[in-house]
């Protein structure tokens, strides 16, 4: 299904920005990633520019994991937006009782075969709590479940607690004032992608777009390093080398 199409099929739904849903559809498109973990759902507008891609390209399956206590949250729903659109064969949504954490889980479990878990995804969408806790050890878990060459997008990489409604204390199952000052204020998705991503061997080309609030990094084993700052206006390459443990600037440009 054409870009247009699908965005005029969900127009004013929540949650993702016309230019994140353009650009997650060309990546699927271009890059073939017919195999995506969607990791948090709401009404299922992502969900729908996705399958419109799988179906432009003919084939691919998404698996899309929220809540199961959210499930009534969403009007439209999921199910309902993909009805709509006639792309419901692409996606199958699983809801579960503590979230996408004991999902993933199972599927490391179930892909594990001789003490080895078989990496199946070649495309996650982390787009949940936005909590160090939860997508930190989240982070670690896709990683084995993503295939070589495969891409991971974070959402709300500058979101924090203390961003949200003052009346409003508990976000994704996390009360407020059970956390430090400091924890409020930071960015957790920041604090995931620098501290945890970055610095991973397995993310090679990492692109931050402040402006839209995505992180964006692929599995790869290079030996070089590229970190990307995008802002709509500018953009600031840094290329970085990491040989032996030892980590080298080897070129930066405004
Ligand atoms: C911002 S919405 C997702 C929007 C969607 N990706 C889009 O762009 O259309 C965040 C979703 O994450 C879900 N969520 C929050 N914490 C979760 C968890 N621990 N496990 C699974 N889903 C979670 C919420 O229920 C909500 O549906």
């Amino acid at each position: 299904m054409k870009f247009d199409k699908i965005s005029q099929i969900v127009e004013g739904v929540p949650f993702i920005d016309i230019k994140n849903a353009k650009y997650l559809y060309d990546l699927i498109i271009s890059e073939k990633l017919t195999n995506i973990l969607e990791l948090g759902i709401a009404h299922g507008t992502a969900t729908c520019y996705m399958a419109a891609a799988l179906d432009e390209l003919g084939t691919g399956k998404i698996t899309s994991v929220d809540l199961l206590e959210a499930k009534s949250s969403f009007s439209p729903s999921p199910e309902e937006q993909l009805a709509k659109a006639g792309l419901e064969n692409f996606v199958q949504i699983v809801r579960m009782q503590t979230g996408y954490t004991w999902f993933l889980h199972d599927e490391i479990k179930r892909q594990t075969i001789n003490d080895i878990c078989q990496p199946e995804y070649n495309l996650c969408i982390i787009d949940g709590p936005k909590n160090w806790v939860i997508d930190g050890f989240t982070f670690f878990l896709v990683d084995k479940l993503l295939k070589d060459n495969g891409w991971i997008i974070f959402d709300d990489y500058e979101w924090t607690y203390t961003s949200v409604d003052e009346k409003r204390n508990v976000t994704d199952g996390i009360t407020h004032r059970h956390l430090s000052e400091v924890e409020r204020t930071i960015p957790h998705i920041k604090e995931v992608f620098e501290l945890l991503v970055k610095q991973h061997p397995n993310y090679s080309d990492l692109i931050v777009y402040p402006d839209s609030g995505w992180a964006v990094a692929k599995k790869t084993t290079s030996e070089r390093k590229i970190y990307t700052v995008k802002y709509q206006e500018t953009t600031k390459d840094i290329l970085v080398q990491v040989k032996h443990g030892i980590k080298s600037i080897i070129a930066g440009k405004n």
